[in-house]
């Protein structure tokens, strides 16, 4: 089955499609066709993070292109003359892009010249995420599947993280049989994959753990089988991700501030692993950063008191040199990561869990990996994260995601009404 991947929940416009086989979960086989992300960040730099009209904007202006350039990528793009659509038809398809004139124009131009892809499901993030910018992605897809009679399924952004974390690249590729539509099955040549690169899903034991930290968000999730969730904790202020920027920002450091911060702390990390004492290794002017909520009795987090301690020491030091800047960095990375490992593993040794998952553009931090990797050495259980590129938004997450919920529940109605949720939570609850 190819499946079509849309995300634009915040400031990465990103374009995926997929090919799944076998079955669900255990034998589920992923070939990437094509995985673009376009990233906005240069533009939303100046305003130190991301600005929501803007980001709505840019999305508009580069669906279309990118969409165009995925089909490309993943050999599906099949040019033609122009299709002649009767007026209502063509009312129908504006309207669906009423609020975005840009994306028609180009819509009109562009979409309409090409031949129906061999894509049998699209999949859109719905939320959680700026609002504007989730409305940009669902109604594009609204307008290719009324277009081109394709379903649609709406999907939520964490769970996406989740999935992005369970890919795992294969090492020997095989030939598949791929499983189409109508239940008969033909062979695809070996040569032909080798063209894209293959995957498979993990097959991970429940319960699991699936700590989930973005820009938006941070979350202990418990997960007693496939899409059974229950957000468990989650933070009271600030998403670490958001506080990351922050600090970074406190720093005179550019956004996203995430890269920026661990850069630092690792140029200071790496110049003092030599020191025996560890005290000294860490803190050797002699910064010391709060860790609020560290052993209180809840899976709940608190960054922004973080964020706060550094802002007011920075305003006491007359001048902000490169090493304390590099000191802050790494006390301000020591302090969220350790309290991410402790409620992490308070998380894991309560539920019994035997897995523990770890998403989000967060996880691309290397000291929150080495940690998690120590901790679930110690607990003797299986982690899973996903591959650096796959850490930040994209849409072969979304489009994965989909992959899987297809495979469990079918493809049976066509959701032409999805409305984008900015609060979405992956529980269903408030
Ligand atoms: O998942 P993501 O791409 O977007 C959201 O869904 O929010 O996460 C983006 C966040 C940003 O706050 C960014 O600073 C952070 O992930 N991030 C990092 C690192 N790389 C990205 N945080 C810490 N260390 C990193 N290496
Ligand atoms: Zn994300």
């Amino acid at each position: 089955m190819n499946i079509l991947g849309i995300e634009t929940s915040c400031d990465e416009t990103a374009i995926s499609i997929i090919e799944t086989f076998g079955t669900f979960p255990n034998d589920f086989d992923i070939k990437i066709r094509a995985n673009l992300v376009l990233s906005q960040i240069a533009l939303h730099q100046k305003y130190g993070g991301v600005f929501p009209s803007l980001a709505k904007r840019e999305h508009s202006k580069n669906l279309v292109p990118l969409f165009k350039q995925a089909l490309e990528t993943a050999e599906l793009l099949v040019t033609k003359e122009k299709v002649h659509l009767e007026t209502p038809q063509l009312e129908d398809l504006k309207s669906l892009l009423i609020r975005e004139p840009e994306m028609w124009e180009q819509f009109e131009k562009e979409i309409l010249k090409i031949e129906k892809p061999k894509i049998d499901a699209i999949a859109v993030t719905m939320g959680p995420g700026l609002e504007p910018a989730l409305w940009t992605g669902i109604n594009f897809a609204r307008a290719l599947s009324a277009f081109w009679k394709i379903p649609i399924l709406p999907i939520n952004h964490m769970e996406g993280h989740i999935f992005s974390s369970l890919l795992k690249e294969k090492k020997g590729l095989r030939s598949f049989t791929q499983k189409s539509n109508d239940g008969t099955s033909n062979e695809i040549t070996a040569t032909k994959q080798e063209k894209f690169s293959a995957y498979k899903l993990e097959s991970i034991k429940f319960p699991a753990i699936a700590l989930l930290v973005s820009g938006g968000h941070t979350e202990l999730v418990l997960a007693q089988n496939w899409f059974e969730y229950k957000v468990i904790g989650a933070t009271r202020d600030d998403a670490v991700g958001e506080a990351f920027d922050k600090v970074a920002r406190i720093l005179g450091l550019p956004y996203p501030g995430g890269p920026e911060i661990s850069r630092l702390a690792k140029i200071l990390r790496d110049s003092l692993s030599d020191l025996k004492n560890s005290e000294s290794r860490n803190n050797p002017i002699g910064i010391k950063l709060p860790r609020p909520m560290i052993n209180s009795n809840d899976y709940d987090f608190s960054f922004s008191g973080i964020k706060t301690a550094v802002l007011y020491m920075v305003k006491k030091i007359p001048e902000l040199t490169n090493e304390i800047k590099n000191e802050i960095a790494l006390e301000f990375e020591n302090a969220v990561v350790e309290t991410l490992v402790k409620k992490t593993t308070k998380a894991v040794l309560d539920k019994n869990a035997l897995s523990l998952i770890a998403g989000g553009g967060v996880i691309a931090n290397r000291k929150l990996r080495d940690e998690l990797e120590k901790m679930t050495k110690e607990t003797k259980i299986e982690l899973f994260v996903p591959i650096i590129s796959h850490s930040t938004d994209n849409a072969l997450m979304i489009a994965l995601a989909c992959g899987a919920r297809i495979e469990k529940y079918g493809l049976t109605k066509e959701r032409g009404d999805i409305i984008a949720s900015g609060s979405l939570t992956i529980d269903g609850k408030k």
